[in-house]
This record gives structure tokens, C-alpha cells and sequence, in this order.
């Protein structure tokens, strides 16, 4: 595709990859994503921001080719998704710095061999004059590296993000046609890559408010022309309170873990309480760490193997411990045939959270009456912990 213009004198370039199904092997992408550079030509200097994924290097390179002369190379991140083609337009453009912060700067020099030479560290809140056109570096550590920063082009009150407020969609369409699509696709990548770092992520946003914005443009993704509901978006992920939700992540070999599911399940409904079910090997985990955004509390559900809790089930644990989510209730559910340490291996798996773990259910072969009431004491736990902190 041709670079395309934004504004006067600023386009998007880059790369729309719409056949990607899996980014850092982990993280699916059902819609694809694209790889959004920007280029700002001032009247005296121009400057590209961010690059795109190594197999799309043809790509960007294609679009630089009536480009005369780049001054500065703006690198928000290192990961090489948009870091990745640096090396290939310093080899164009050899005068070119890249303005990075002294994270990065260390970070690009591990990652991609660049030499010392090439960089130009950017201070928090320093400002790049490109002649009618100035650039504004502020540091927003962790969305989702430590290194990570984003740019304010101020005559325009564009904001130029990276990763932050990105959404992993592959679309012919540079602004915001579908918001709802969007906010699906930026809650996916917000759950997937940022929510371990809310905190510092809610710091981000505060330092943000003191900029008018009227566009961002991130590296993934459309741009937002009424970025607004986006911010106001990422406040209640980071800040918002938990919902009335049970997450519910589960496997099942043979059925009985499957029953105990669908029994709490309805019993929580009964009781007013929202529930969302992924059967773990056939779920897409992106709509599971989704669910985590919201969910005041996780159950997951497993059978025993090997004397210990199904592997797809110690993965969801394993994965739920490192996203840190803000639920405030877990518990364990499932079947086994003769024994094991179950509840005990998945309990030593989640040290992150920050939970209160309610009495398990765990039942030998089907659940008969006496296991069927105790997941109803389980439906009635989770729904009176909802109720004292005011979710229903
Ligand atoms: Fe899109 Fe963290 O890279």
C-alpha cells in the first residue's frame, strides 16, 4: 500500500498484515494487525516514526523511495515489530538519528546491532524542533516494555502512541470506522500485553491529561480521530473497579469436570452472578485474558492427571498469575479418579493474585448430591462476596 496522508505533511506508512494469526508465538490475532509508521516532514527536517516488522521491510522501504532525506528516526519501542527495519533505512539514510530514551537506546543496541553512533537520547518531555513542526518525547515506561515512549506533535495535538492504545487489526481503513470493533480489539491488546502493569499504566494516563489530543495514531491499528473514548476506555481497565463476573476457564477429559462447570454455572446465574465459560483447548486465550480485565472472580475447572491438574489448566493459571489481573476471589473445581494434588499444585501457581481463595470442589468420578450442594456453597459464596462489595 501507499503511504497516505493524515494531515498536511504528515502521513501513515507501514505495513497491513492481514494474514498474521499468532504475534510473540503466544498472542492470537484473529483480525491480523498492521504496522503503522508515521512520517512528519517539517520545514526544515523530517522525521519517520517507528519502522515495521521485518518480513514487511519491502514494504516501508517501497514508501521511503521518494523520500530525499530523513533527519530523525523516532524509536518508541524496542520490540521488533517496530523497531525491526531500523537497521534497513539507516542503511538509506545514513545521517539519520534515532531518538530514543536511554532505555531504549541499550535495549536496540542488544536487539538489532545498532551502533552507539546512531542514537540521540531523548530526556522525558524534551522537545525536537523539525522547523513549523515540533515533536514532544514523553516517557511512558511499560506500556508495555520499560523502555517505551510516545510522542506529542504539538501544532497538530496528534499523539503518537505505539503499542499504547493500539488494537491488533488488519483494515484498509486508517481512521475509526467501527468503534465497537475497536474497543474489543484495544481491550484484547490491552489484556494481553499491559494489564501486568496497571499502575504504572493509570500514572501514564494521568501525565497525558495535561495534553490536548485530538488524534492518536498508534502502531497497531486505526487511528482515532475522537480519541476521548479510548482514554476514558483505558481508565476503567486500569482503574475501574472488578464486575459481577466469574471468569471460568476449564477442561474436561471425560465429562465429570465438564458437569461440575455447567452446574456452577447456572447456579451462579441463579444467584445474579455473571459468568463467561472457556473450554481451554478449543478457546482463543486472548477472549479468556479479556474476561480477566473484568471478572471480580476466577474458577477454574479441571480434572486430574498425572497427580496433578490437567496442563491446560496449570497453563491458565499460569497465564491468569502472570497477566495479574484485579480479581479478589479464586477457586478450584474438577474430577479425579483416585487421588492427587490438584488444588494444591494450581494454589502454589498463582502467587501474583491478590485473592482470597474460596473452599474448593473437587469430586471423585461424577459429582453425585453431596458435590452438587457443594457447588451450590460455592455459587452462594462467590455471590456473597459480590454482594458485600457492592457488584450486585
Ligand atoms: Fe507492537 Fe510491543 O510491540
Amino acid at each position: 500500500m501507499e503511504k497516505r496522508q493524515i494531515k498536511e505533511n504528515i502521513y501513515w506508512l507501514g505495513a497491513i498484515d492481514w494474514d498474521r494469526r499468532l504475534f510473540d508465538s503466544l498472542i492470537p490475532l484473529p483480525d491480523g494487525t498492521s504496522y503503522n509508521a508515521y512520517l512528519i516532514e517539517g520545514s526544515e527536517k523530517t522525521a519517520l516514526l517507528d519502522t515495521v516488522d521485518p518480513p514487511m521491510e519491502g514494504t516501508l522501504m517501497a514508501q521511503l523511495e521518494g523520500v530525499s532525506k530523513l533527519d530523525y528516526l523516532i524509536s518508541h519501542h524496542a520490540e521488533q515489530d517496530h523497531s525491526g527495519t531500523i537497521g534497513r533505512v539507516l542503511e538509506k539514510f545514513p545521517q539519520a538519528k534515532v531518538v530514543v530514551t536511554q532505555k531504549a537506546k541499550g535495549m536496540l543496541m542488544d536487539l538489532l546491532q545498532i551502533p552507539e553512533d546512531a542514537f540521540m537520547t531523548a530526556d522525558d518531555g524534551q522537545t525536537l524542533s523539525l522547523g513549523d513542526k515540533t515533536l514532544k518525547f514523553i516517557h511512558t515506561p511499560w506500556v508495555h516494555w520499560p523502555e517505551t515512549m510516545v510522542t506529542y506533535l504539538e501544532e497538530d495535538r496528534i499523539l503518537f502512541s505505539c503499542d499504547f492504545f493500539g488494537s491488533h487489526i488488519a483494515t484498509a481503513d486508517l481512521f475509526i470506522t467501527d468503534p465497537c470493533r475497536v474497543h474489543e480489539a484495544a481491550k484484547r491488546y490491552f489484556a494481553e500485553i499491559m494489564m501486568p502493569f496497571g499502575k504504572i499504566i493509570a500514572k501514564n494516563l494521568e501525565k497525558l491529561k495535561d495534553y490536548n489530543i485530538d488524534m492518536i495514531a498508534p502502531s497497531h491499528g486505526q487511528i482515532y480521530d475522537d480519541p476521548a473514548w479510548i482514554m476514558d476506555a483505558y481508565r476503567q481497565w486500569v482503574n475501574g473497579p472488578p464486575q459481577n463476573l466469574v471468569a471460568l476457564p476449564f477442561v474436561s477429559m471425560h465429562g465429570s469436570t465438564r458437569q461440575m462447570v455447567d452446574y456452577l454455572a447456572d447456579a451462579l446465574v441463579q444467584r445474579g452472578v455473571r459468568v463467561e465459560l472457556f473450554n481451554l483447548p478449543v478457546t482463543d486465550i486472548g477472549k479468556l485474558a479479556m474476561s480477566l480485565v473484568d471478572a471480580a472472580t476466577i474458577v477454574v475447572g479441571t480434572p486430574t492427571v498425572l497427580a496433578g491438574p490437567h496442563p491446560a489448566a496449570a497453563y491458565a493459571a499460569f497465564l491468569a498469575n502472570a497477566l495479574r489481573p484485579k480479581a479478589q476471589f479464586l477457586s478450584i473445581i474438577g474430577s479425579y479418579g483416585w487421588g492427587g494434588k490438584t488444588v494444591e499444585t494450581l494454589a502454589g501457581m498463582i502467587g501474583n493474585l491478590k485473592v482470597e481463595v474460596l473452599d474448593p470442589v473437587l469430586c471423585k468420578g461424577l459429582p453425585g448430591e453431596p458435590d452438587l450442594q457443594a457447588l451450590d456453597n460455592l455459587a452462594d459464596a462467590i455471590a456473597d462476596r459480590h454482594k458485600e462489595q457492592g457488584l450486585i
